[in-house]
């Protein structure tokens, strides 16, 4: 048994990381044969490539997938810490599955993710939900087979999650969602310690993966295939900080540029830490993609110095306006959170005004939701939660008005989108996206999944446009 510690957690060591290579040890392969697994995934993309990664690690150890939970040998819950109703979403799920395995008592169960990080979560755990199999954290993935192996062997919880972030694990395997899209992670952990997030004691201190594995890593999706990478980090133009070197985040997108591949992306970027240089670099490369998501999180200057976020509303905008005037046709979309503790009405009109200044391509709206241990928790909120969700509603709707507006300059345009596969809502039309990252319904054949083409948007909604291909070259 090994508890996280919020304490531990919040502590930045000199320690370097190590990189050490993953390899499955030979005794755990066959443990899953004849054996199905289920996992369900919850928040951000870091957490939906560390489940490419579990299902590998599974599938090595003979595991097969399988898509409906109830009949699944080994159920695991990845988890998201970010706010409150991802705990709330989880243990009902959590509530579903014991059932289920009050009728199956032989089905492993378990749990990783942000959400067990937290010391409160493995309380919570240890003491109402003892009957779970296996605990691990984001530190310790890798560890799986032998975790997994233990739990096997024996029927009592097996809860291994550590504070203090462990090495960069180089080499695990993935099991990619798609074929033709890839997310590359560049970087663990974050450093900024925004007063709200709980990322920075989740995924610990900020570990960037050096240039050449990285590099190497695309080179090989390029050689199976893949059209489009994503850079991940939950910070990204920190990239390289923590490293000796004198090599940033411009560079190692630069340099990705120039591997060739079809269409780079990156996210998600801190307003803090993004420079000129990024901007040419986009600017300058046709394969790194105009589309920027640039948190914004508040438009008051009192609230964002609450926040830690390092910047103020100018800088914001000074920022913003560059990056338009030198990439016109970037699209940016953003994140915001309503209700922050001490918010006036005040307050909340100034981030409309940025809002209204900056009309995003769209943007993730949130109501500020305290994390235990964060120093926002603890600062002192009066604002009703009626007033907050009042505020959350006149956001969006604006929020709402100028994403429609943005989409409705694609109107009768012929744009490149990378089709991905049948349409979740008409199954003869084909979804992909823009290089501004907007959701296309393609009116196409399907000899062209996995293709970049052009496509002429015929219609155009809040959330997604309607298309026909365009053979007119
Ligand atoms: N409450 C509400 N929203 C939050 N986010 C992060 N922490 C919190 C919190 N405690 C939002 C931020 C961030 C996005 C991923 O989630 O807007 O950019
Ligand atoms: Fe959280 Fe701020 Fe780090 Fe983003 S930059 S993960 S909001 S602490």
């Amino acid at each position: 048994m090994q508890m996280p510690n919020l304490l531990e957690a919040k502590k930045r060591t000199k320690i370097e990381p190590k990189t050490i290579n993953y390899e499955i040890n030979k005794e755990y392969k066959n443990l899953g044969t004849n054996k199905t697994y289920h996992i369900k995934t919850y928040g951000c993309q870091m957490n939906e490539h560390d489940t490419e990664n579990i299902k590998a690690i599974l599938e090595q150890m003979s595991f097969k997938e399988t898509d409906i939970m109830e009949n699944a040998d080994l159920i695991l819950l990845n988890t998201c810490a970010i706010r409150e109703n991802a705990h709330n979403k989880v243990f009902g799920m959590v509530g579903r599955i014991k059932h289920l395995k009050e009728s199956r008592p032989n089905i492993i169960v378990g749990m990783c993710g942000c959400m067990v990080q937290e010391e409160v979560i493995a309380e919570e755990i240890i003491s109402k939900y003892k009957w779970l199999d296996i605990v691990f954290g984001t530190h310790n993935i890798n560890e799986l087979p032998r975790l997994l192996s233990n739990s096997l062997q024996e029927k009592k919880l097996n809860l291994e999650v550590y504070s203090i972030e462990g090495d960069i694990i180089e080499n695990m395997p993935a099991k990619r969602d798609s074929k033709y899209k890839a997310w590359v992670n560049i970087m663990y952990g974050c450093d900024k310690f925004c007063t709200y997030c709980i990322v920075p004691y989740t995924r610990g201190k900020q570990r960037s993966r050096t240039k050449e594995n990285i590099i190497n890593e695309v080179k090989e999706l390029i050689k199976d295939g893949y059209k489009e990478v994503t850079l991940l980090g939950q910070n990204v133009n920190a990239y390289g900080k923590d490293l000796d070197v004198n090599y940033d985040m411009s560079d190692l997108l630069e340099e990705t540029a120039q591997t060739g591949i079809e269409r780079v992306r990156f996210i998600t970027s801190h307003p803090w830490d993004f420079t000129d240089k990024m901007i040419e670099v986009i600017a300058k490369y046709p394969n790194v993609m105009p589309y920027i998501h640039l948190p914004l999180q508040s438009g008051s200057n009192k609230i964002l110095k609450l926040m830690g976020r390092r910047y103020t509303k100018e800088e914001y905008i000074t920022l913003y306006n560059k990056i338009k005037e030198i990439i016109p046709n970037c699209a940016i979309t953003t994140d915001i959170i309503v209700g922050f503790p001490g918010e006036t009405e005040e307050d909340f009109k100034d981030t409309l005004d940025v809002v209204n200044t900056c009309k995003y391509d769209s943007a993730f709206t949130f109501i500020f939701s305290p994390r235990e241990g964060t120093p926002a928790a603890k600062m002192e909120d009066n604002t009703p939660l009626e007033t907050k969700e009042q505020r959350l509603y006149e956001l969006n709707e604006l929020i709402n008005k100028y994403a429609r507006q943005a989409n409705e300059k694609y109107q009768d345009k012929v744009v490149p989108v990378l089709i991905e596969g049948p349409s979740g809502k008409n199954k003869d039309l084909f979804m992909g996206y823009t290089d501004t990252m907007k959701l296309v319904n393609v009116n196409t054949t399907k000899d062209n999944i996995g293709k970049i083409i052009n496509v002429k948007i015929t219609d155009v909604k809040t959330w997604s446009m309607d298309a026909v291909e365009d053979k007119s070259e």
